[in-house]
């Protein structure tokens, strides 16, 4: 091998899952670890370079960097948001790659499909929550909002929560919560699930854990339908009236000060000096270090907004790589074999 080759490590969506990297216990495992990390200053985490291409559908991608010290890896999730492509052109919304170098040389090691990583991350964060906060006996579970999310968290919460016995899941149209069922209840052998046919009310009432995760911008989810020890876990932008969190006993958030530059609803109640730093019981980091309490008795409503933490996507995508070359899974592919001036016939392939 030429000192100068740079060998990298192409993985595609297949690859991950070929290895077994679609494994929420893994993707929980590594983000309390990070988690503790980022409480040590163990990880650099700057500011995401946001680029949007149209105001209105804010189609856009977005970089997302991130290092891990103790690993010594440096990330970036580039992640496309197109939110017009389901009823525009029947495709998703969400794509995403990865690239990881190491930071001894600063060589690039992996490129990789990043979409998978990126909802795992999502739907682990939210089990973690629901392990700290959620009552050890829920049984049921209520969703508005079919989609990724929806779909990864059901597998999270039932990996923290196997007392889950009932799905209950209200979306926009019946197909898409026939959708919903046809796919994850081939995988949960165990569980009820219920069409709410498009009624938030009949999917979320009385439910222990409630989760929304839509593309609406609208107070979907009602204060009066999240009975005592509930816990209630937010995951797209404007989803809930303001009742809801004012009347929870706890609210908690993976990064409180990242959600008051937002506009989900817990940022517009900020912003509306309805809600202050107060009102905020943990960020999530907190409970997993034990710094503060989690839930503490039966009956408290519990309030979980995540707004997303690529420092933790980073950390799953190398679990995710370290995974698949274990298994000698991927594509060895090189960036270069040798210096420009090193090729013999470098001549004949420059343009001047
Ligand atoms: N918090 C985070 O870390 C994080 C990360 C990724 C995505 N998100 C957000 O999560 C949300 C869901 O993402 P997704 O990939 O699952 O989207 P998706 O497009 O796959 O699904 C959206 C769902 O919302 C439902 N919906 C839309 N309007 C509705 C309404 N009025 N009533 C009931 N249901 C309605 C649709 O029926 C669909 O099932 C988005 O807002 C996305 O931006 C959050």
């Amino acid at each position: 091998m030429n000192i100068h080759e740079l060998p990298f490590t192409y993985l595609s969506q297949e690859d991950l899952l070929d290895a077994g990297c679609f494994d929420m216990r893994m993707a929980i495992e590594v983000a309390e670890k990070t988690m503790l990390d980022f409480e040590d200053h163990r990880i650099l985490f700057p500011e995401k370079i946001v680029q949007i291409f149209d105001q209105a559908s804010q189609d856009r991608i977005n970089c997302l960097p991130a290092t891990l010290l103790d690993d010594k890896v440096c990330g970036m999730k580039w992640v496309s948001v197109f939110p017009r492509n389901p009823k525009k052109y029947n495709v998703q919304n969400l794509s995403a790659v990865f690239v990881l170098s190491e930071i001894e040389k600063g060589f690039p090691i992996a490129l990789m499909e990043g979409t998978l990583a990126s909802n795992i991350r999502v739907a682990a964060v939210g089990a973690i929550a629901a392990k700290h906060l959620a009552r050890e006996d829920s049984e049921s579970i209520g969703f508005i909002g079919s989609g990724e999310q929806a779909k990864m968290h059901l597998l999270s919460m039932k990996t923290v929560r196997p007392s889950l016995k009932e799905c209950r899941i209200a979306a926009k149209t019946v197909e898409e919560e026939q959708q919903f069922i046809d796919e994850l209840s081939p995988l949960l052998t165990d569980m009820t699930f219920v069409a709410a046919k498009t009624h938030a009310r009949a999917a979320m009432d009385g439910a222990d854990i409630l989760v929304t995760a839509t593309s609406a911008q609208a107070p979907l989810l009602k204060a009066e339908w999240m009975k005592k020890g509930a816990f209630y876990s937010h995951i797209g932008g404007w989803e809930d009236e303001y009742a809801v969190a004012q009347q929870c006993d706890k609210i908690v958030c993976d990064d409180w000060e990242t959600v008051t530059h937002r506009g989900q609803t817990l940022s517009r109640m900020y912003a509306e000096g309805l809600l202050s730093h107060d009102d905020i019981h943990a960020d999530l980091h907190e409970l997993v270090s034990g710094h503060k309490a989690g839930r503490e008795s039966n009956d408290e409503r519990i309030y979980f907004n995540a707004i997303g933490l690529a420092y933790i996507d980073v950390a799953i995508a190398l679990a995710m790589f370290k995974r698949a070359k274990a298994a000698n899974i991927g594509t060895e592919l090189d960036l270069q074999e040798k210096m420009v001036f090193e090729h013999k016939d470098i001549l004949s392939k420059i343009r001047m």
